[in-house]
């Protein structure tokens, strides 16, 4: 009992944690990817958002060969339409979009192309399966740097194919592979493995950047409770974190 009181005397001592103010990965244009279905969805998520107390939001639909193909184009007149509503509604929110790139021969193809969309011009941000090391993983990180891009690697806490955290984690960043954790990682929305991944990557300042993820209005619930957790003061306590990059 008295070890329970002390534990949370010294916790209650961390400082508190200002609004992230940018976020850099979620899916918020209406009927392109798994995110937003509708119109009404994203206006509904994007006011949620603004509650939690981000004011820009970079939004990044799937680029994926086998379910969702889009262009640059797709996203930017999906974007705009976007934007015209919340003009229309007077929402006041910055939005950019980019996009969130699987790696598969498509991406490849890209990549040679230059036919990326990056955030802020600069960062790639990239996912890989759950289940399968992509065996053209480091080709990939490769080719983004060579086309003068930094590959970002989206929650990477969640891929199921590391099992040794240390070298995997590690080797990544060896080829200068900077990390974005999704918040809702911190309290186990996504399971035990990726909140302890998370939690790995915390403690070693590994995150260079942090993500909502958002899909779905139950996410950004949780992303409401996570953001007064005593994990998420510690990702800032141990982690240069990067958002205000883009602000
Ligand atoms: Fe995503």
């Amino acid at each position: 009992m008295f070890s329970f009181f002390k534990k949370n005397k010294k916790e209650t001592q961390l400082p508190a944690i200002l609004p992230l103010l940018v976020d850099l990965h979620s899916h918020l244009i209406p009927g392109i990817d798994d995110g937003a279905k509708s119109i009404y969805d994203s206006l509904e998520l994007i006011k949620a958002l603004k509650t939690v107390g981000y004011r820009k939001l970079i939004t990044t639909p799937h680029i994926m060969l086998d379910n969702y193909k889009n262009t640059p184009n797709s996203i930017l007149e999906g974007l705009q339409k976007l934007l015209e509503e919340l003009l229309i509604r007077d929402i006041p929110m910055e939005i950019e979009a980019a996009a969130e790139y699987y790696v598969d021969e498509g991406f490849l193809k890209l990549i040679r192309k230059n036919e990326l969309l990056a955030i802020a011009g600069k960062y790639i941000l990239f996912e890989t399966s759950y289940i399968h090391r992509p065996y053209q993983l480091e080709e990939v990180i490769f080719e983004i740097e060579a086309a003068g891009y930094t590959p970002l690697l989206a929650h990477p806490e969640r891929y199921r194919y590391i099992k040794n955290k240390e070298e995997e984690y590690r080797h990544l960043k060896s080829l200068n592979v900077q990390f974005q954790v999704n918040i809702n990682s911190l309290n186990g929305y996504y399971g035990s493995v990726a909140q302890k991944n998370a939690q790995f990557l915390s403690n070693n300042g590994m995150i260079d950047f942090l993500g909502s993820d958002t899909h779905n209005i139950h996410q950004v619930e949780n992303l409401k409770k996570v953001v007064k957790s005593n994990a998420y003061k510690r990702v800032h306590l141990n982690n240069n974190i990067k958002n205000g990059l883009f602000l």
